[in-house]
C-alpha cells in the first residue's frame, strides 16, 4: 500500500526492464502497474501460451528467421517453463504484466538473448487472441461433456419413470395431465439445442489469429497454414485487423452460457416448486440440500436456488462484456483485456452449475402418488370437448358445451367426473355411456400420440431420438 500514488519518479520498476520499455524513460506508477496487469488471472492460459510459442518458433525457423539450433533451444526453454507452471514452481516477478511477458522474461533467463528472437513478427495482439481461442477450445470440450452427462441422466430417468403421471402447468395453474418423463425430456431438448449451438460456436472459435502481428499482418511470410496445423485450428483468420480486434467468439460463448444458464434456472425453479411441501412431488437428496441455522425442520433446496441464481451472474458477464466491446475503435485496444475474467468466470460458474445439476437429478426421489394425487377431474375438461369432437361436434361448440359441464359441476358442488350421464346428456345429446372411459388419466395422456406429445408412444419416440443423438456425440 505504501507506494501507492507516489510520483512517477518514485516508481518501483525501471522501464528499461520491460519488454516494451524501449521508448520509455519514466517509471510506471505502481497503481497503474497493478491496474494494467493481467498476470494474476491470465496465467490460467500458460499452457496455451507455451503451445502457441512452440508452434510460432517452428514457423519462423521454416521462414529462415532462426536456425534449427535456436529453434530447439527456444522449444526446450519453453518446455522447462511449462514444467515450472505445471508443478506450481513458476515464480511470478513484479514486472510480469501478463502471461506473455512472464513467459518471455523467463525464457530469456533460461536461454539468454536467443529468447529475444521468439517474438519476431509476432505481437501480443495476435498472441493473446490465439491463447484465448486455444484455452476456450479445451474449456468448450469439457463443458460439452458436462451438458451431455446431464442429458444422459434426464434420458435414463425418463425411460425408467415413463409411467408416472403428473399435472402439466400453464400460468402455474394445473392444465392437463402429462407424463413426468415428458417434463424431464422437455429440458433434454433445450440442452440438445445448447449442445448444437456449442458445436457451431466451437467452429468459429477454432480459427487461427497468429500471424496477424500487431494489426497489419506478418512481414516474414510465416506459413500460417503450418501454424494452424500445428495448433489444431481448422481455419486461418482472413484479415489481420479483424483477427486482433475480434472478440465475438468470447461474446458468443458468454451468450451461449447465459442461454444454457437460463434453461437450467427454469428447470431448477420447477424442481424448487416440486420439492416444496405444497407440491411434494420430489425429495432432494441430503447431499444437495442444506438446513437452517434457526429452524430445525427446514431442508432447503440451496443447490437449485444457486443454479437459479448463477444464471443472473452468467448473463451479467455477457451483458457487461458486450458493453465493453461497444464503441471500441479498430483494432486492438486495452479494453479487450476485460475478456478474460468474463470468460474464466463463465466457465467456472457453468462447470459447477452443470455438475451440481447432474448430481441433483441423479439423486432426487420422486413421489408418484403425490403427483397423481395432484391430478383432478377438472383437468379433463378439454377431454370432454375432444370426446364431443370425436362424436362430430365442431370444436368451438364442443369447448362451450364442456364449459357448461364445468359450470354445472361447480353449481352442484361435485367433481366433473361425478356428473351423471343424464346431467351430461342434458347438455349434449351426443354424450353416450362410453363417456366413463374418459375419467382415466392414462387414457387422457395417451391420446397425445402425435409426435412430440405426452402419449407413451410419443415419449418413447422422443427417448429413441434423443438417445441416438446422444450416443453419436459421446
Ligand atoms: N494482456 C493483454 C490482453 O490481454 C495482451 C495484449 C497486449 N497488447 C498490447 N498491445 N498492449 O489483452
Amino acid at each position: 500500500m505504501e507506494n501507492q500514488n507516489k510520483g512517477p519518479e518514485t516508481g518501483t520498476k525501471q522501464e528499461t526492464d520491460k519488454l516494451w520499455g524501449g521508448r520509455f524513460t519514466g517509471n510506471t506508477d505502481p497503481v497503474m502497474e497493478a491496474f494494467n496487469a493481467s498476470i494474476h488471472y491470465d496465467k490460467r492460459m500458460w499452457h496455451a501460451d507455451i503451445q502457441g510459442s512452440k508452434a510460432y518458433v517452428s514457423a519462423i525457423q521454416e521462414a529462415g528467421l532462426v536456425t534449427v539450433e535456436e529453434r530447439d533451444a527456444i522449444r526446450e526453454g519453453l518446455d522447462k517453463i511449462a514444467e515450472e507452471w505445471a508443478n506450481n514452481r513458476f515464480d511470478i516477478q513484479p514486472g510480469d504484466e501478463d502471461i506473455h511477458t512472464a513467459n518471455e522474461r523467463r525464457l530469456k533467463e533460461l536461454i539468454g538473448p536467443t529468447a529475444g528472437k521468439l517474438h519476431t513478427g509476432r505481437s501480443r495482439n495476435d498472441q493473446v487472441s490465439t491463447d484465448m481461442r486455444l484455452w476456450l477450445r479445451g474449456a468448450l470440450r469439457e463443458l460439452k461433456t458436462c451438458v451431455l452427462d446431464l442429458v444422459k441422466v434426464m434420458i435414463n430417468r425418463a425411460r425408467l419413470e415413463i409411467d408416472v403421471l403428473m399435472p402439466g402447468y400453464t400460468h402455474l395453474q394445473r392444465a392437463q395431465p402429462i407424463r413426468w418423463s415428458h417434463w424431464l425430456l422437455s429440458y433434454a431438448w433445450m440442452l440438445k439445442r445448447d449442445v448444437e449451438r456449442l458445436i457451431e460456436l466451437s467452429e468459429r472459435v477454432n480459427v487461427l489469429p497468429l500471424g496477424s502481428g500487431a494489426l497489419a499482418g506478418n512481414p516474414f511470410a510465416v506459413n500460417r497454414d503450418f501454424l494452424a496445423n500445428e495448433l489444431g485450428f481448422s481455419d486461418v483468420s482472413g484479415n489481420s485487423l479483424d483477427a486482433v480486434s475480434d472478440r465475438d467468439f468470447v461474446a458468443e460463448f458468454l451468450f451461449w452460457a447465459s442461454m444454457l444458464g437460463i434453461h437450467l434456472s427454469r428447470w431448477a425453479e420447477d424442481l424448487i416448486l416440486y420439492c416444496s411441501k405444497e407440491f411434494g412431488f420430489i425429495t432432494l437428496s441430503d447431499a444437495y440440500s442444506t438446513g437452517s441455522s434457526l429452524m430445525p425442520q427446514k431442508k432447503n433446496a440451496d443447490s437449485l436456488e444457486l443454479i437459479r441464481g448463477k444464471s443472473g451472474r452468467l448473463f451479467g458477464r455477457c451483458s457487461g462484456f458486450m458493453m465493453t466491446l461497444k464503441g471500441i475503435p479498430s483494432t486492438y485496444n486495452k479494453d479487450l483485456q476485460e475478456d478474460k475474467e468474463s470468460m474464466y468466470d463463465t466457465y467456472d460458474t457453468l462447470s459447477g452449475t452443470l455438475k451440481v445439476s447432474t448430481g441433483v437429478l441423479s439423486t432426487l426421489k420422486i413421489h408418484p402418488q403425490r403427483m397423481r394425487g395432484a391430478l383432478s377431474p377438472d383437468m379433463l375438461a378439454t377431454d370432454i370437448a375432444y370426446y364431443l369432437v370425436r362424436k362430430g361436434v365442431p370444436f368451438r361448440q364442443a369447448h362451450g358445451l364442456s364449459g357448461t359441464c364445468v359450470a354445472l359441476a361447480e353449481k352442484k358442488q361435485c367433481l366433473l367426473s361425478d356428473l351423471s350421464l343424464e346431467d351430461l346428456q342434458s347438455i349434449s345429446p351426443c354424450v353416450e355411456s362410453d363417456i366413463v372411459d374418459l375419467w382415466n388419466y392414462e387414457n387422457s395422456v395417451d391420446q397425445y400420440k402425435a409426435y412430440g406429445g405426452t402419449g407413451k408412444v410419443s415419449v418413447t419416440e422422443q427417448l429413441r431420438k434423443l438417445s441416438t443423438w446422444l450416443e453419436g456425440l459421446y
